[in-house]
């Protein structure tokens, strides 16, 4: 089968790494881009040897000529341009957060499904290495039927000096970052549903929260707790680990900074490396989320060459991003929030 084209809309800070996944990918090449930034546009164009450049999507769906767009765009664009996909009948990746609101991220499932092309958010994190390596031991059932959960990401990294505009918005850590941790949080324990937030800012030069402690209940009976922090200052920085701790009938799994991962059970302890590939384009601490770039970018493709739904469809990751609106209502109000309400 020949090669699918896409073509990529915004070329900002992350889209690079997007940019040098594709070169990786196979199966697909980018052959346009687009970007309302020209300087944007021509630095990503002639990084990356890409001669059809637009600062207007529209013309750029007007032109045609690919198989699926990838939506690098930051939030407030997302809406407009998956629908502006749908419109055109082209298959759409579309960055994390999905959209500003449920009810926007619910408008452009439901513009696909009636346009009949396939939607993926480009949530990458399930796809880490480490991350894949704790489901394939609560695959095997070697801890049994797990209970308890805990997902952790606290931190002290600068993540201000290359996206500035996260030190900007009303909401931050959850909605930026914790969403991440919730979907790892679905991946590995199943659906949620209902869900308890705190959250605080301790950084008093940002404008969102950069604290968050969430009680989970899966749909499953587990329990588990996403924290995440862009307040921590520790003697060796984790950033961008995820740390993960699940305990189950027959044993537990600690995945430890520097990725390191531990199985216990009756026949023993099991300690094995489950560090990410360092790629060629990669570099630390980034490597880890450069590696799934590359890895679900690839099963975008695998999955449209099968037909299969992605593993975070568009439909999945309502699921994913009901969390996150859940999460700030309970810190809002203090009250539990039902998630079978808010999916309605
Ligand atoms: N999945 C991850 O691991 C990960 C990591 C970092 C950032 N992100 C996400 O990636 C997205 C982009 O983040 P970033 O840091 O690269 O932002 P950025 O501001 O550096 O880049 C966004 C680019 O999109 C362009 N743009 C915006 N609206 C447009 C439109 N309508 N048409 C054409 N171009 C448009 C801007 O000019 C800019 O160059 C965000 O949603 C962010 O949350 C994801």
């Amino acid at each position: 089968m020949s090669d699918f084209k896409g073509a990529l809309i915004g070329c900002g800070f992350f889209a690079v790494n997007q940019m040098q996944g594709w070169n990786d990918v196979k199966g697909a090449g980018i052959v346009a881009i687009c970007d309302r930034d020209p300087e944007r546009l021509k630095i990503v164009g002639d990084q990356f040897g890409v001669e059809r450049r637009y600062t207007d999507a529209g013309q750029m769906f007007a032109d045609g000529g690919f198989d699926f767009v990838d939506i690098a765009t930051t939030v407030s664009s997302h809406r407009a341009l998956v629908e502006m996909a749908a419109a055109h009948k082209v298959p759409a990746i579309c960055q994390k957060p999905f959209a500003p609101t449920l009810a926007d991220a619910k408008a452009m499932v439901a513009a696909c499904k009636a346009a009949g092309i396939p939607l993926m958010i480009h949530e990458n994190f399930r796809w880490q290495t480490p991350i894949q390596a704790v489901r394939k031991v609560l695959d095997t059932g070697a801890i049994g039927t797990p209970f308890w959960g805990r997902f952790s990401f606290r931190s002290g990294y600068d993540v201000f000096s290359g996206q500035p505009y996260l030190s900007e918005g009303k909401r931050f850590i959850i909605e930026d970052l914790g969403i991440h941790t919730l979907d790892i949080a679905r991946y590995i324990l199943g659906d949620v549903t209902s869900l308890t937030a705190r959250t605080r800012r301790v950084n008093p030069r940002i404008n969102g929260e950069d604290v968050a402690t969430i009680l989970l209940d899966h749909d499953n009976g587990a329990t588990s707790i996403v924290d995440v922090s862009y307040a921590t200052k520790q003697s060796i920085e984790p950033f961008p680990e995820t740390l993960i701790e699940i305990d189950g009938t027959e044993g537990s799994i600690r995945l430890s900074q520097g990725y390191e991962l531990q199985v216990t059970n009756t026949e023993g302890t099991v300690n094995t490396d489950v560090a990410p590939t360092l790629l060629s384009w990669a570099s630390r601490p980034w490597h880890n989320i450069q590696e799934s770039v590359f890895a679900i970018q690839q099963h975008w493709i695998d999955s449209l060459k099968a037909g299969s739904e992605s593993s975070t469809s568009g439909t999945d990751n309502l699921k994913t991003f009901a969390l996150v609106e859940a999460a700030y209502e309970s810190a809002d109000t203090k009250a539990t929030i039902d998630i079978g309400t808010l999916l309605k």
